[in-house]
């Protein structure tokens, strides 16, 4: 029998607010009522916000972030077309994995499990593709198991500087309203997420912002599709309708979960994510571990991947955090499974959790075997939450 709240720093499914499980809580609707399309159109014109885009069209496929990774390419590629991929982690191989059983021929970049989509590498390659042979360009803007955060721009410049003209692929999965994302500034032409992250939301939508470039493209690509059918989608979504029976009660969550966003304002969660991150990257340092990020340039402000000392098991911190304290922490995926735990830092998150996230991690890694002091991580993270708010005004703290 576990007592009290069960605590959840996983990098997704994130933490669902109340007022967006109470939001689900309505009964079910009429799916084809003359006033059920007027409730929805205000969402798809609030995420275009969040993706950033003006003449962007966004859509809500029943599924998960794969199913609008498959949604995004069937729609817009032919199979055997040429795509350029990046491999540093276990999203941006599964992406990869996802495109070769589509039929695609992956030219793919395998770089350190810790760094990003190598933007260089990847100018190098399209400016060697005199013939316009590489039809599209794949970026994880967040790879969740790694912690690592690519630069979406510096890939743009890159097909910029060489006049290529591929679609732009983005997996926002990890990254969507809660780290910054720009898909008109970056001329994104298809953008992938999920609800259940910074969406906040539960799992069960996958949310994709497509341009009109993409949308063009969709007109002529042969690649075969029936469920994910963009046009079949648009089509009735320009009402407020859906191609076949919608998840009402997820789309009462979202409604919510854009309200609080809106309410807090995207600048501001982006600031809050970042603040908390850098609290839990500074904990991270204090215990005097390296996060698999390599470069402070690629820290993400969603999700922290925490090497453990090499005689300890990651997988014996996350066990003890979860049965001894109620609190779940991500593991390490593939290559990275013992090496690794993750701590989620997105979504419905405040100091005062980040904060009971990292004590619980203190006692579950000193009960592993890690070398660890007591409040070490703790204090520092509490320093920097406590200093940073008060933004420049004397903070009371005894120095270290
Ligand atoms: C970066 C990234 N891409 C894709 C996915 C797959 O999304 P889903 O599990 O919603 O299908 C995930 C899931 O965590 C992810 O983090």
């Amino acid at each position: 029998m576990k007592t009290g709240i069960a605590h959840l720093y996983i990098p997704g499914p994130t933490n669902v607010p109340d007022a967006v499980r109470q939001a689900m809580n309505v009964p079910m609707q009429d799916m084809r009522a003359h006033d059920f399309g007027a409730q929805w159109i205000g969402l798809f014109n609030d995420l275009k916000g969040l993706f950033r885009t003006v003449d962007g069209t966004v859509m809500l496929f029943p599924g998960s972030g794969t199913a609008a990774w498959e949604a995004a390419i069937t729609n817009t590629l032919n199979p055997g077309d040429r795509v350029l991929m990046a491999r540093h982690g276990q999203f941006s191989t599964l992406w990869v994995e996802m495109a070769e059983r589509l039929g695609l021929e992956v030219d793919v970049v395998d770089v350190d499990w810790g760094q990003g989509t190598p933007a260089t590498e990847f100018a190098a390659r399209l400016a060697a593709d005199r013939k316009g042979q590489i039809k599209a360009v794949f970026v994880t803007h967040n790879e969740t198991a790694t912690g690592v955060t690519s630069d979406v721009a510096a890939v743009r410049r890159a097909m910029t500087d060489t006049h290529h003209d591929a679609l732009l692929f983005v997996d926002a999965v990890s990254s969507l309203a809660s780290v910054d994302f720009r898909m008109d500034d970056w001329g994104v032409d298809l953008a992938v997420s999920g609800s259940q992250k910074g969406l906040m939301c539960p799992a069960g939508l996958g949310v994709l912002g497509v341009s009109v470039k993409a949308m063009a493209a969709a007109q002529t690509a042969t690649m075969r599709r029936a469920y994910f059918e963009f046009k079949d989608m648009v089509n009735l979504n320009a009402g407020g309708y859906f191609p076949y029976t919608p998840p009402t009660q997820l789309l009462h969550g979202m409604r919510c979960a854009l309200d609080r966003i809106k309410a807090e304002g995207l600048d501001n969660v982006l600031a809050r994510h970042a603040r908390l991150a850098e609290g839990v990257r500074r904990a991270v340092a204090a215990w005097g571990l390296e996060l698999v990020a390599e470069h402070p340039s690629l820290y993400s402000n969603t999700v922290s991947a925490i090497r453990v000392p090499a005689d300890v098991d990651a997988r014996e911190v996350i066990r003890i955090a979860y049965d001894r304290y109620c609190l779940s922490l991500g593991s390490g995926l593939s290559r990275l499974a013992g090496k690794v735990f993750r701590i989620g830092h997105l979504g419905d998150l405040n100091e005062g959790m980040a904060l009971t996230a990292l004590s619980v991690t203190e006692m579950a890694m000193a009960e592993a075997g890690v070398n660890i002091r007591f409040g070490s991580g703790v204090a520092a993270a509490q320093h920097w939450f406590s200093t940073g708010r008060m933004a420049g005004a004397q903070v009371n703290v005894a120095a270290e």
